[in-house]
């Protein structure tokens, strides 16, 4: 059988990803970031991240998930600057306000290998990289460094810059391109929904469209039957693959291609051939891995400010900017 034109087309694409990684191509507009950034300044950094980041993963699994969404909330909004981190100042409400946020966790993590790595280099190493290097020994991928600190965080972008739970295609693929990420990075991130929880009120409205009861066509009736009986109330959290929502694999995918992905946001990536299309590649774990990797790379470096010209530093504090 010959291969369909999208077909040629999406493994072109993928292709194409693989060359500009090799290039060192993180995609960050300002470029900088390094593997070996903390070398020579922090020598004891990943020991010490991924030390802690592991115990406690350890001590409650649903950690690592919530790790790993930190990084990304984060990175949406004024790039990977850690403006997430900020706490709320008099009259300026930070992006930790903003309701897409109200479930990021972890926040006392960061805190407790900043203070760890105060100690053990003093000012060297950015909130912001910490964040990074965390959600990556929360699932493993490689992660470059040498990210400073924003010093502006606003809950209002939040609420514009974080994709919503109910977006279509169009939306998603919109906000993904204007970061300068791609279709395949939207399909690969989104895999991170193979692990961790969604909270009914996020994906109520998909069991109840029109408020007769009615579930949305594109959920299959079986599962959504199964997600009806947990969501008793609109705080309980589903897992978002109800096969294995504890291990990272690639079975996100094969259920969303049954029809059982939690969020519309999920499911809209059926929507389109290119992205289904993706979708179907993913299924096969080490495939999913090796993208994931290199869009987390590209997420990692979304508005990147490595120099303090432009606005960046080295908090002392993750939550407040320096005084000074
Ligand atoms: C494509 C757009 C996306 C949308 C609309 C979206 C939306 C959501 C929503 C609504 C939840 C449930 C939050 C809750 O109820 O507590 C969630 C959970 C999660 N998201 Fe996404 N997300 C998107 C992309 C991403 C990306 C790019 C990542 C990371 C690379 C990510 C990682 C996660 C993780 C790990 C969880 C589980 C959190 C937990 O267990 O507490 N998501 N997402
Ligand atoms: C790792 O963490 C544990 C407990 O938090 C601590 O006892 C141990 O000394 C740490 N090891 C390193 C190498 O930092
Ligand atoms: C793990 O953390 C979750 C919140 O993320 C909490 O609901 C749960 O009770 C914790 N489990 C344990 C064993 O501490
Ligand atoms: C997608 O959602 C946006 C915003 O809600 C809406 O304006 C647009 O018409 C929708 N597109 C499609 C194809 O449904
Ligand atoms: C659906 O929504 C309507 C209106 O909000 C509500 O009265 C009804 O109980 C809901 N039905 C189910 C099955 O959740
Ligand atoms: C879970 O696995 C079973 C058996 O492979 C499959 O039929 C089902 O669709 C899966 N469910 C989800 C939500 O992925």
């Amino acid at each position: 059988m010959k291969p369909s034109i999208n077909a040629v087309l999406v493994s072109l694409l993928l292709l194409i990803d693989v060359v500009s990684v090799c290039h060192g191509g993180g995609g960050g507009r300002g470029g900088g970031l390094s593997p070996v950034f903390y070398d020579k300044s922090c020598p004891q950094i990943d020991r010490i991240v991924r030390n802690i980041t592991w115990s406690k993963v350890a001590e409650n699994s649903t950690m690592a998930p919530k790790l790993l969404r930190m990084h990304y909330h984060d990175c949406f909004v004024r790039g990977c600057d850690a403006s997430l981190l900020l706490d709320s100042t008099s009259g300026n409400p930070a992006e930790k306000e903003a309701i897409q946020n109200s479930n990021i966790r972890g926040y006392e993590v960061i805190d407790e290998i900043k203070t760890r790595l105060e100690e053990e280099c003093p000012g060297i190493v950015s909130c912001a990289d910490i964040v990074a290097l965390v959600a990556r020994d929360a699932v493993s991928y490689q992660v470059l460094t040498g990210r400073k600190d924003g010093k502006v965080s606003l809950s209002s972008e939040a609420s514009i810059n974080l994709p919503s739970a109910g977006a279509n295609f169009t939306t998603l693929y919109q906000q993904f391109i204007g970061l300068g990420l791609n279709i395949i990075d939207l399909v690969a991130l989104s895999g991170a929904h193979t692990i961790g929880v969604a909270h009914c009120a996020v994906f109520q409205r998909r069991l109840n469209v029109t408020g007769k009861g009615d579930i949305d066509p594109t959920l299959d009736p079986e599962y959504a039957e199964f997600v009806r009986t947990q969501c008793i109330n609109p705080a309980v959290a589903v897992a978002l693959d109800a096969n294995s929502s504890a291990s990272f694999d690639s079975h996100y995918f094969a259920g969303l291609r049954q029809n059982k992905g939690l969020l519309r946001s999920d499911a809209a990536l059926l929507t389109d051939r290119r992205s289904a299309h993706i979708v179907r590649r993913f299924e096969k774990f080490p495939v999913f891995m090796t993208y994931f990797g290199n869009s987390m790379k590209k997420m990692g470096s979304i508005g990147l400010i490595t120099r303090e010209e432009d606005g960046g530093e080295i908090r002392k504090n993750c939550r407040v900017v320096n005084a000074n």
